[in-house]
């Protein structure tokens, strides 16, 4: 591990946690246990927007599903507002709004008769529910859909009502489990501007995703999750300080041997070097100065070069660091264990 770089040990307190974390995990019985939480950490600060990263099957649902008391944690324990989940859930729930990961509008009321059936299951008095739902639809530009049918809504416009609908009573903490997953980029930055603005009005914001980039532009902060492990949690620019130095080589070629990863390493300016498979991914101060002195040791190791990529940090590559491997679902397998293992 680089100098400097934080592992879990150095997770960062929050000066004023609205919900604290301690040692949560959570078993599910079955052929084989399977560990969808395992001993996880953490504090989220007040007016956040706290962000959990990882890939399918991290916990990450999982964690809020215990957070917003649908599942009792197998050891550990979460506080909630002040309120301990297992032992007053109704409270917590009297705090708290929740957006499923899977979506849970009636597709055959309106958005408004969605907005109104929810605000009554919640207790809202009916002078309320009138005032606060066009309050809601103007929020997210579907004042003028308030009475079609949900079936006629796009993807996009179906999630923002269904965030909305989980702020209509003003929780404190909103849960946002995948808020943005299978939105089209448009849709995605308007949920994005969404969110702030919720933050805006004093909300802490818990979201899951497994879009870096969504991590990285809306989160404040992010905890990494792999395996039903936190693997690190700080800021995004933290997070990326913790790579090593230098900008970010990935060299395709036909096969990578011991001889041109030495080669690759002896060169002044390259700080670390990977390969697995038909890549090589190299740290390097000045990315593009050293780039002619690796195309050298490839052409001298007759090695044909497929592809370059040079870039700076993101985190897939925090997340590539602390792992060994990928975060998305579509790009290569298995990149060997770097040393960045916490
Ligand atoms: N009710 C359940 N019974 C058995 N196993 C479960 C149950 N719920 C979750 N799991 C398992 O727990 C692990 C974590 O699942 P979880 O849904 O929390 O992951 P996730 O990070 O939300 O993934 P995704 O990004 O796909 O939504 C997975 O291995 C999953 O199969
Ligand atoms: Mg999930």
């Amino acid at each position: 591990m680089p100098a400097g770089s934080s592992g879990p040990t150095s997770t960062p307190y929050s000066v004023d946690p609205i919900i604290r974390i301690q040692n949560l995990s959570k078993t599910f019985p079955g052929v084989k246990d399977v560990i969808a939480v395992q001993d996880v950490s953490a504090e989220v600060e007040k007016g956040e927007i706290f962000g959990l990263l990882g890939p399918n099957g991290a916990g990450k649902t999982t964690l809020i599903r215990i957070l917003t008391t649908l599942i009792r944690p197998t050891s550990g324990h979460a506080f909630v507002g002040s309120y301990e989940v297992t032992k007053e859930p109704e409270k917590v729930r009297s705090i708290i709004g929740v957006c499923p990961q899977t979506g849970t509008l009636d597709p055959e009321l309106t958005a408004w008769e969605n907005l109104d059936f929810y605000g009554k299951l919640l207790g809202m008095e009916d002078h309320y529910r009138r005032k606060r739902i066009p309050e809601l639809l103007a929020m997210i530009g579907l004042q003028n859909r308030a009475h079609f049918l949900v079936q006629t809504f796009s993807g996009g416009m179906k999630r923002k009502l269904e965030i909305v609908r989980a702020f209509i009573h003003r929780p404190l903490i909103l849960f946002l489990d995948e808020p943005t997953i299978g939105l089209d980029p448009e849709s995605r930055r308007e949920v994005w501007e969404q969110v702030r603005t919720l933050k805006g009005e004093g909300t802490t914001i818990i979201l899951t995703t497994h879009y870096m980039d969504e991590a990285e532009h809306l989160c404040d902060r992010v905890a990494l999750m792999d395996m039903g492990k936190l693997i690190v949690l700080d800021t995004p620019d933290n997070l990326k300080k913790a790579m090593p130095e230098g900008d970010l080589i990935e060299m395709r070629t036909e096969s990578v041997t011991e001889d041109l990863l030495t080669g690759v390493r002896s060169l002044s300016h390259v700080l670390n070097v990977q390969g697995s498979g038909n890549l090589v991914r190299i740290s390097a101060r000045d990315g593009s100065g050293t780039l002619p002195e690796i195309i050298s040791v490839f052409e001298k190791n007759k090695k044909r070069i497929a592809a370059i990529s040079i870039h700076s940090p993101s985190l897939e590559d925090v997340f590539i660091h602390f792992t060994g491997r990928r975060l998305s679902e579509s790009s290569e397998g298995a990149v060997p264990q770097g040393g960045g293992q916490p």
